[in-house]
C-alpha cells in the first residue's frame, strides 16, 4: 500500500455522537487507516454469549464513510472479569508461585488450552461479524504479546505443557538426561512428569532445563498466535494479519510468531524506551526529549525482516507517555521526524497513539494527538503536516537495501540471560553497538534471522554474542566469501547449552582455524593492567 499515517482510536471511550465528528476529522488531517478494538471484549461481550457487535459495526460504518480503513484488533489481551469465574486458571503464575490478579490487563496464560479456545471462539465470532464489512482494512492479533512480563507463567497449564513438550522433543527421558547433563548434580530423571518448572529451586538451576522451558514458552506464544491467523486468513485471506511487537522485548522468539503474521508492526515510543532503558545516563540526557536515534532505527530494521519486508508502526508516541520514571514531552518537531524516519526504513503506515487522551483509568496522563477536553494537541499539527508531505512527495514505503547483515537471535538473548558469566552480557547490547557503529558510517543494515540460509549480496556479515549455530547459519558462512565479523562468544555453546566438542567458534577448520581455548570475564568497568 501508498506509506499513510494512522491512528489508534477507542470508540467505546466516547459518546456516539462524537464518532462523525472525530472521524471527519481524521479524514481531514489526511489519516488513512484506524485500529481499533483490540481492548473492547467487555463491551462486545458483557457477559457470557450475550454478544453486543452492533456498536462496533456503528463505528466502522461512521470510520469508513469518511475514507478510513479499518484495523480491527482481536480483544484477547483483555479478556473480562466473568471469563475468570469461567477459568480461574487461567491467571498466570508468577515466578514466586503467585497467582497474578484481575483488574489491569494481559492477564492470561499462554499455556491454558481453555482459554485458547475462548481467544479462537472470540476471533470466530469478529470474523463473521465483520469480514465483510467494506471498512475493514485488516487485522490486529492481541496486543503486546509479552508486555508486563506476561510470557512466562510458572501454572499447573504451563507445567503440563511443558513435559508434553519436552517427550516430544526428547522421546526418551535417557536422551533428556543426555541432553541436559543431568548427571552432574545427580539430577536425573526417570519419568517425564518428575520434571518440574525451572523456578524455586535452591540455587542455580539447569542452564539447558531455563532454555528448555523459554523456548517452550515461547512455543506458545506463536501457537496462540496462529490460531486467530488461521480464523482470520480462512475468512478473507485478502487482509493482512498483524500484530505490534514492542522495543527490546525479546522474551519470545519474534521470527517464530511471525510465521503466521502478514506484516509486523512494532509500537515506537522513543523517549519512554530511552528512558527505561538500561543505556548510560549520559545517553539518556543527551537524548532525553528525542529518544535514541538507533534504537528505532534499529526495530525499523529489524521489524521489517520479521514482517519478511512489510512492517508498520502501530502506535508512535504522540507526546508525554505515562509510564517511565519521568516522562518529558518530545521537541517540537519530534512527532513528525520519526514517522519520516519510519518512512525512510520502509514502514507502511505510521499510527500514531491515539486520537485523544483518555481523561480516565490508567493512562489519564499518556498525550494523543488531542487533549482530553478535545481540542488538538501539538503532535496534532505534526501528524498533519507528515499526511500533507506524504501526499505532496508520494515517497516513503521501501528502503534501500542495506550491503550489511546483522544476526539478532532470541536464542541468544534467553542463554546469555541465563548463564550471563559476567553481569551485564547481553546478547542484545553487542548487536545494538555494531548497528550503532554501522550507521555512524551511514551504513544501512540488515537484521538477519538465524535462519537465514544465504548471505548473498551481503559484502559484510556480523554475528555477535550468537550462543550456538543453526544448521542455516552454517551453511550461509560456508557459502558465504565477503568479510565475516564473529564478535564475542559467538558459537561458543551448543544447541544443548554445553561446550562444543572442539571448543567454540566451533565453526570447521577450513573456514576457520581459530578456538577459544580459555576465557576469563571481568567486572563492569574494571581497569585491566
Ligand atoms: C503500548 C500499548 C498501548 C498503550 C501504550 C501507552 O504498550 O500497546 O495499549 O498502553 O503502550 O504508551
Amino acid at each position: 500500500m501508498n506509506p499513510a499515517i494512522g491512528v489508534c482510536y477507542y470508540p467505546e471511550h466516547w459518546p456516539e455522537d462524537w464518532w462523525e465528528i472525530d472521524a471527519a476529522c481524521m479524514a481531514e488531517v489526511g489519516i488513512k487507516v484506524v485500529r481499533i478494538g483490540e481492548f473492547a471484549w467487555s463491551k462486545l461481550e458483557p457477559t457470557p454469549g450475550d454478544l453486543q457487535l452492533d456498536w462496533m459495526i456503528r463505528a466502522m460504518d461512521v470510520l469508513g464513510r469518511h475514507g478510513l480503513q479499518v484495523i480491527v484488533g482481536t480483544p484477547t489481551a483483555t479478556p473480562p472479569r466473568w471469563m475468570i469465574d469461567k477459568h480461574p486458571d487461567m491467571l498466570a503464575v508468577d515466578g514466586q508461585g503467585r497467582r497474578k490478579g484481575f483488574g489491569s490487563r494481559r492477564h492470561y496464560d499462554f499455556s491454558h488450552l481453555g482459554y485458547r479456545e475462548e481467544s479462537a471462539r472470540i476471533t470466530r465470532i469478529l470474523s463473521d461479524a465483520l469480514s465483510g464489512h467494506p471498512a475493514l482494512g485488516g487485522w490486529q492479533t492481541d496486543n503486546e504479546y509479552g508486555c508486563h512480563g506476561t510470557t512466562y507463567s510458572y501454572s499447573p497449564a504451563a507445567l503440563d505443557g511443558f513435559r508434553l513438550w519436552l517427550e516430544h522433543k526428547y522421546g526418551t527421558i535417557e536422551a533428556l538426561n543426555e541432553a541436559w547433563g543431568t548427571v552432574f548434580w545427580s539430577m536425573d530423571y526417570n519419568r517425564f512428569d518428575q520434571i518440574e518448572l525451572p523456578n524455586l529451586t535452591v540455587t542455580e538451576v539447569l542452564p539447558i532445563h531455563d532454555l528448555d522451558f523459554r523456548r517452550y514458552s515461547s512455543d506458545q506464544v506463536a501457537a496462540f498466535n496462529k490460531v486467530q491467523y488461521d480464523i482470520l486468513k480462512a475468512a478473507r485471506p485478502d487482509l493482512p494479519v498483524i500484530h505490534n511487537f514492542m522495543s527490546r522485548y525479546t522474551e519470545f522468539d519474534h521470527y517464530d510468531v511471525a510465521e503466521t503474521l502478514d506484516v509486523a508492526s512494532w509500537d515506537s515510543y522513543p523517549i519512554g524506551h530511552l528512558a527505561v532503558s538500561d543505556e548510560p545516563e549520559e545517553t539518556k540526557r543527551a537524548y532525553l526529549r528525542q529518544g535514541d536515534p538507533d534504537n528505532a532505527a534499529f526495530h525499523h530494521d529489524h521489524y521489517r525482516t520479521v514482517g519478511h519486508g512489510r512492517w508498520w508502526i502501530m502506535e508512535q508516541q504522540p507526546g508525554p507517555v505515562n509510564w517511565a520514571q519521568a516522562n518529558p514531552d518530545p521537541l517540537p518537531g519530534m512527532a513528525r521526524l520519526w514517522a519520516w524516519e519510519a518512512f525512510a526504513h520502509g514502514a507502511e503506515v505510521v499510527s500514531y497513539f491515539r486520537w485523544r487522551q483518555a481523561p480516565f483509568a490508567q493512562e489519564q496522563m499518556h498525550a494523543g494527538l488531542h487533549r482530553p477536553d478535545r481540542e488538538p494537541a501539538p503532535a496534532y499539527f505534526e501528524a498533519k503536516q507528515v499526511a500533507e508531505e506524504l501526499a505532496a512527495t508520494g515517497i516513503g514505503g521501501t528502503a534501500a537495501k542495506g550491503r550489511i547483515a546483522l544476526v539478532f537471535d532470541y536464542q541468544s538473548e534467553w542463554a546469555w540471560d541465563v548463564q550471563p558469566q559476567a553481569a551485564g552480557f547481553k546478547h542484545g547490547t553487542h548487536v545494538r553497538a555494531l548497528y550503532a557503529t554501522f550507521r555512524k558510517h551511514g551504513l544501512d543494515v540488515e537484521i538477519l534471522s538465524p535462519k537465514t540460509k544465504t548471505f548473498d549480496g551481503f559484502d559484510i556479515v556480523a554475528i555477535p554474542g550468537l550462543f550456538a549455530w543453526t544448521d542455516e547459519l552454517r551453511e550461509a558462512i560456508s557459502n558465504f566469501d565477503g568479510h565475516l565479523l564473529l564478535g564475542p562468544r559467538t558459537g561458543s555453546k551448543t544447541q544443548n547449552f554445553s561446550f562444543p566438542a572442539r571448543l567454540g567458534p566451533d565453526l570447521p577448520q577450513n573456514l576457520l582455524d581459530l578456538k577459544v581455548a580459555r576465557v576469563d570475564s571481568l567486572p563492569l568497568a574494571s581497569k585491566c593492567r
